[in-house]
């Protein structure tokens, strides 16, 4: 079986800096064009002229020949974000959203804020000047069953401000149960991104068979009945849903550690994972416009007129690599190894 789509997006990826960029980049060089770059750096990527330093690392530190590649920045919504700041971003030409994170959340989110509410003036800013909000929508009540936190934070913050604000337009990031894929459905500025991992594992894969912290990141891969909820989303043809890997590095030893830090690193096979999701779905028809339109539309972009090639193979070959290994010697644990056995990917 071999199928041609337009070369897909990435619209949601964490990239690093120094020996991690240097380690990771080839790898969303090598399968995407766009790619939305998550702005969770320590300090945060919060003014226009960090982002624009960030953009010259990335693109420093590809070392494939990759003339399609083109990193998109984003901001994190800090106090740091005036609604100048804000002007300023959308006059850039690199920058194609802004960032909230629930301080406490995730990885690198203390700068984040506790509430939307709290940034109205570059909320109305970026209304204004037609740039993005990207949410991550987890409550981080401590109260809270950790499985419901994203519904929670749906509902009493996202929903509450697409209803205040029809002119922002939202993507409502790595969504991860069908609260989310409703409140998208719902609100016509609304958007979502969804993940390989969300789309292909179910809780009980990280914890029934021993526990896997490889298959651990936030939002936590939420229960069958929500992954079918996202399945169904993203092989239904519905432009709103599109693909964001949320690729996340971290080192096996922050990883597999006594506290496993939450990133799933799917760069280099979350496209195989993807079309194996598409394929059992029986909706490979659908994958091109998951993968290569309805994110590139959304973002103001029309899709590649590069083409990739997939193929899947009857019966799986080897499997592929596992680890990833950093120039000092880190090695990073790759998602996805069974799906890359299956399939073949090549750029026309
Ligand atoms: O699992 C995650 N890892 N979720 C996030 O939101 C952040 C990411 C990271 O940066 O490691
Ligand atoms: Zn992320």
């Amino acid at each position: 079986m071999i199928l041609d789509i337009p070369v897909p997006d990435d619209w949601h990826v964490h990239l690093r800096d120094d020996e991690m960029l240097a380690a990771v980049v080839d790898h969303s060089a090598a399968w995407f064009r766009f790619a939305l770059v998550m702005p969770n750096l320590t300090p945060p990527i919060a003014s226009v002229a960090h982002a624009i330093e960030y953009h010259e690392r990335i693109v420093a530190a590809v070392g494939i020949d990759a003339p399609a590649f083109s990193p998109l920045m984003t901001l994190y919504l800090t106090p740091a974000v005036t609604p100048a700041e804000v002007r300023a971003a959308a006059d850039s030409g690199v920058i194609g959203g802004i960032k909230f994170y629930p301080a406490g959340a995730t990885t690198n989110s203390d700068a984040g804020g506790t509430s939307l509410r709290d940034f109205m003036p570059a909320l109305e800013a970026m209304a204004e000047a037609r740039m993005p909000l990207l949410v991550h929508a987890e409550s981080t009540d401590p109260a809270l069953d950790i499985f419901d936190r994203e519904a929670a934070f749906l509902e009493s913050e996202v929903g509450p401000l697409l209803a205040q604000m029809p002119e922002l337009s939202v993507t409502v990031e790595h969504i991860s149960t069908s609260t989310g894929i409703e409140m998208v459905k719902q609100f016509d500025q609304a958007w979502g991104s969804i993940t390989p991992h969300h789309l292909s594992c179910e809780r009980s894969d990280i914890l029934a068979n021993g526990l896997r912290p490889e298959l651990y990141c936030k939002p936590v891969i939420n229960s069958a009945e929500h992954r079918r909820a996202l399945v169904a989303a993203a092989t239904s043809g519905n432009p709103k849903f599109f693909l964001g890997t949320d690729s996340a590095p971290h080192p096996l030893s922050q990883k597999e550690a006594r506290v496993a830090k939450a990133g799933i690193f799917n760069a280099p096979y979350g496209l195989h994972v993807t079309a194996e999701v598409f394929h059992q779905a029986g909706a490979l028809d659908q994958l091109a416009a998951f993968t290569s339109s309805n994110g590139a539309i959304r973002y103001g972009r029309s899709p590649s007129k590069d083409c990739l090639r997939l193929e899947r193979l009857d019966e799986p070959g080897t499997d592929p690599a596992d680890l990833l290994t950093t120039a000092s010697g880190q090695q990073v644990r790759l998602f996805g190894v069974a799906e890359a056995a299956r399939w073949t990917l090549t750029r026309l």
